[in-house]
């Protein structure tokens, strides 16, 4: 028997939607799926093994080919600009980018700092709006650098706008729109062609279906 298609997948919120999705697709997942720490699980009725890893590093396990494809944000794809080939936007996990601050925030020339986990799309983005900004990384909870004087803004994910909401900042600026891909190895996709086309049509057909 061949080797089953290896698939990263982002641990935290994109995951439970992307295992639906799978499981719509016919792909018979184990319980163990569900609720478990392993960080390497074999479906093997599916002939699929999943690793586990943080939302941001998975377009790096499939662009170093530990993994055939893999599950990532378009957050995830622009900050990181991985040698990946994007085949299917999955439509989950929708949100978008957006610039927030404290109320009644004025720009200033003098040193503006924001505060992303995305340092790189950041810095192009103010690039564009031709505004020099100081970005200061973070890797969470990044509602909390205006709170605190670390920083004027933050770019980050909006998703229900609950967290910007309870911490009293406002959205002033939308960036983006952001849902989650399916990424694939470009050697994988040469040498599992046929494999990879099979589950990227099958996953194709569920989201299409979703859409209707
Ligand atoms: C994300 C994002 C926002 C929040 C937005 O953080 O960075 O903080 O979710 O969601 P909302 O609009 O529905 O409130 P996440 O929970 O992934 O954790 P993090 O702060 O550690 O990045």
């Amino acid at each position: 028997m061949s080797e089953p298609l290896t698939v990263a997948m982002p641990k935290g919120r994109i995951f439970e939607e992307a295992v639906e999705l799978l499981r719509e697709a016919g792909f018979p997942l184990p319980p163990e799926f569900d609720d478990s720490r392993k960080l390497i699980v074999d479906a093997n009725e599916a002939d699929l093994r999943f690793i586990l890893a943080k939302p941001m590093d998975v377009p790096t396990y499939v662009e170093h080919g530990v993994a055939d494809l893999g599950v990532a944000g378009k957050d995830t794809m622009i900050e990181e600009e991985r040698d990946v080939y994007e085949v299917l936007d999955l439509n989950i996990s929708e949100c978008y980018l957006a610039v927030a601050g404290l109320p009644g925030y004025e720009k200033s020339d003098i040193n503006p700092k924001v505060a992303s986990k995305y340092p790189n799309l950041a810095t192009q983005y103010f690039k564009e709006q031709g505004e020099q900004v100081e970005i200061i990384k973070l890797n969470g909870s990044i509602e909390l650098a205006p709170l605190v004087g670390l920083a004027d803004r933050i770019v980050d994910i909006v998703s229900t706008g609950r967290t910007l909401r309870e911490n009293g900042l406002v959205e002033l600026e939308t960036i983006v729109p952001i849902t989650s891909r399916l990424i694939v190895n470009p050697v994988s996709y040469r040498m599992k062609d046929t494999r990879i086309d099979d589950l990227v049509e099958r996953l194709a057909k569920v989201v299409e279906e979703d859409d209707e």
